[in-house]
């Protein structure tokens, strides 16, 4: 009886992934990029007063959408100096999957509500 009920539920949890996704590159997102980028992703983090090079703001579209979906990738996962940034955008590739971060790439178009070229 519960072995079928578990299966009638299966394709329900199946749906329900692609949200549970977005959802992590959110929570990921106030979690590890916040304090420099700001809660509203407006480069407006607590840690700006300190830093010399102050962190992209995510809902400008017109820098974000002159980058590329595998520039910011990159960025996000080897670093500012990966695109010839400044050292103070750190690495994420040992904290975040490729997955994680390919979700967050979509986060972030999501704050500039743009995309690479418009
Ligand atoms: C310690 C502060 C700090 C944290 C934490 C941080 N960043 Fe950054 N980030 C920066 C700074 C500073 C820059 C700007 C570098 C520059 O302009 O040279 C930047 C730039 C970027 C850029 C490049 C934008 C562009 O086109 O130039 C992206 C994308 C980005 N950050 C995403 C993220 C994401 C996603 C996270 C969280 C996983 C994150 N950052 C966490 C400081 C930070």
């Amino acid at each position: 009886m519960q072995n079928k009920i578990m299966l009638a539920l299966l394709p329900l949890l199946m749906l329900s992934l692609p949200a549970t996704a977005r959802e992590t590159a959110t929570d990921n997102y106030k979690t590890y990029c916040v304090q420099c980028h700001g809660i509203d992703g407006n480069g407006r983090g607590i840690n700006i007063r300190d830093m010399s090079v102050q962190p992209r703001d995510h809902t400008d579209v017109k820098s974000m959408s002159a980058r590329s979906d595998d520039t910011i990738f990159k960025v996000i996962k080897e670093g500012g100096p990966s695109i010839e940034k400044s050292i103070l955008m750190p690495p994420w590739g040992d904290t975040l999957s490729d997955e994680e971060i390919h979700d967050m790439v979509q986060h972030l178009r999501t704050l500039c509500k743009c995309k690479f070229g418009s």
